[in-house]
């Protein structure tokens, strides 16, 4: 059996920075799966579907034109990296995620991912649907203010426009929209380490998940 890390958690919890990394450390491939959700939002709305057509929504999913070549992102042979980031993204992104039908457009390209050596993935139902046998599932949080912070943070050191008291108030909303939609909900589940990193650095975070893998 491949080996897989499953890395869940809410809004800019920092999961993908330490499955990154940790994926880097074991020489694991690695799954940004919400970055499928993002570019499946990003894909939508540039074709001028609206986010609540739940069946456009989910034909969109599943032929997107996505190549995840080492650290750039393409849709339509475009570099998008950076676009995919914005906070409008994110959002639209999370409205999405909220339909059973995109949900499944997506399974199957995010287990294509699995593959030898091993595999961290990142998100939020990777230890409960995508990959239930997992051999490590971790659940990565911190307090909503730190995650603020950093999501400002990542957004300055990307240019982007950023404002504290609304990236807080994004992240409440995207919890809740996230933690309470029927489907696939952002909950700690059974047989998953709760890793609260609001007072770890990224490189202690990492070292907890390689410690949970040895053990
Ligand atoms: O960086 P951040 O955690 O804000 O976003 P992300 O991990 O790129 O995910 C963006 C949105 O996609 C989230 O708010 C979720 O609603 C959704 N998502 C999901 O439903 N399932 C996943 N496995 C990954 C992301």
């Amino acid at each position: 059996d491949i080996p897989v890390i499953a890395i869940d958690g809410p809004s800019a919890s920092g999961k993908g920075t330490v499955a990154q990394r940790v994926a880097a450390k074991l020489g694991f491939h690695y799954l940004d799966s919400g970055a499928l959700y993002r570019l499946a939002a990003l894909a939508a709305m540039r074709s001028g579907i609206e986010l609540k057509d739940e069946h456009a929504l989910s034909e969109v999913a599943a032929h997107l034109n996505v190549v995840f070549a080492d650290a750039e992102i393409r849709l339509d042979n475009e570099n998008v990296t950076d676009v995919i980031r914005s906070e409008e993204c994110g959002n639209a992104a999370s409205r999405v995620a909220a339909y059973p039908l995109v949900r499944a457009a997506l399974l199957e390209r995010q287990r294509a991912f699995c593959q030898i050596p091993g595999l961290v993935a990142d998100g939020r139902d990777m230890g409960s649907v995508v990959f239930p046998a997992a051999i490590l599932k971790v659940f990565l949080t911190a307090t909503a203010e730190t995650r603020a912070q950093r999501r400002y943070k990542q957004l300055m050191e990307k240019g982007m426009d950023a404002n504290i008291a609304t990236l807080l108030q994004d992240i409440r909303e995207r919890d809740a929209r996230d933690s309470n939609r029927s489907i696939a909900p952002l909950q700690l589940g059974a047989g998953t380490h709760l890793l609260d990193t609001t007072s770890l650095d990224i490189n202690q975070a990492v070292d907890r998940v390689l410690c949970l893998y040895a053990e």
